[in-house]
């Protein structure tokens, strides 16, 4: 039995057009109950929910992970590390330079954070452009003028979204592209996430490469272990790679939700000459009393995090990166590279 080997070359399917967002009230609540212990796993990991002793009990699968845990020997777990150093097929992200161009004119022009606010919305999706308001820009003056000028993208982005079924025997996994590059998270209307973003597709050299295929399947599968494989259709995943620049914010939102019922929030590929980018997962909705931190840790390159999202009280964050003080100058940009995958299972008695 080979779980990691799809069974035929991809097949492509689907239109620009398509996305895969539900509204929530039409959403599956996922019973994690009986999911399999992290003991009881075919992974290793290097923490998981029963091994967090800050936490009386966590009732939701939380687990952090590397690739030989995973099953990767240490050769393809380079492998895979080298093949997403690159940055080929990835596009500069304009959607949080746009929301930070705002925030800097609300902050130094407080008297137009309404017509600010109601700019954002349609510069955000492209509807509207800086033209707009651009009597409010020439109302900065001096060194502030400068400053928003320099307002640029830091991050790049490519996704791409998987239907991911089994083989009739529930022994592999494969996977069936959906050609599309939008993306919309399930947030509450007023999150600016829950507009519709387009991106670049990650590059077929990287999505079609065998270890890629490996690596989705391995998620799949620890996804299979969280309920009765035997009763999940289909998966779908969203995959995200992304690179953000130092100084900068892997998320810009503060402690969140990504709207999905599973979330691989990050596993890191890179982190070039910066310090930060820890990340944080919590037991109940930050805002709220009684919530508890589960999991501090900057994950190394080969590490990722692993947890369940919306309808479950966790919640993650990743601090901000900045540029080591230790490095020197270089050419290079500090960044940090990442992939991520939103996870939505589909039950067969599901229509
Ligand atoms: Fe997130």
């Amino acid at each position: 039995m080979n779980l990691f080997r799809p069974i035929s070359s991809p097949t492509i399917k689907g239109t620009a057009q398509s996305i895969w967002v539900k509204p929530k009230s039409q959403r599956q609540n996922l019973d994690f109950d009986k999911a399999l212990p992290p003991q009881e796993s075919r992974f290793r990991f290097i923490t998981d929910e029963t091994q967090l002793n800050n936490i009386e009990k966590i009732k939701y699968p939380i687990r952090v992970f590397d690739l030989k845990g995973l099953g990767f020997t240490d050769k393809e777990a380079q492998d895979f590390i080298t093949l997403f150093s690159d940055d080929s097929g990835m596009a500069e992200d304009l959607y949080t330079m746009k929301i930070k161009q705002i925030e800097f004119l609300k902050r130094k022009l407080p008297g137009h954070e309404e017509r600010l606010n109601g700019f954002l919305k349609d510069y955000y999706t492209g509807r509207k452009d800086l033209i707009e308001i651009s009597d409010l820009i020439q109302q900065l003056q001096g060194d502030n003028k400068i400053k928003f000028n320099s307002i640029g993208p830091t991050r790049s982005r490519s996704i791409q979204s998987f239907d991911i079924k089994q083989t009739p025997d529930n022994n592999s996994w494969y996977f069936i592209y959906v050609l599309s590059n939008n993306y919309q998270q399930d947030v509450t209307a007023s999150d600016y996430r829950s507009e519709l973003r387009e991106f670049n597709w990650t590059a077929l050299d990287k999505t079609s490469h065998p270890l890629f295929k490996k690596f989705i399947a391995s998620i799949a599968e620890l996804t299979g272990e969280l309920l009765d494989k035997k009763n999940i259709e289909k998966i779908k995943m969203t995959f995200h790679e992304v690179r953000v620049y130092a100084p900068g914010s892997p998320a810009p939102e503060g402690p969140h939700q990504d709207g999905t019922q599973i979330v691989l929030t990050a596993f890191v590929i890179e982190r070039k000459d910066i310090d930060g980018g820890k990340s944080i997962v919590y037991n109940g909705a930050p805002s709220e009393k009684g919530t508890s931190t589960c999991i501090e840790k900057t994950l190394e390159p080969g590490q990722g995090c692993f947890h369940t999202d919306t309808g479950t009280p966790i919640w993650h964050y990743v601090t901000p990166i900045e540029k080591s003080n230790s490095t020197q100058d270089s050419l290079n940009r500090p960044s940090r590279k990442t992939l991520g995958l939103d996870i939505e299972v589909v039950l067969k008695n599901y229509n």
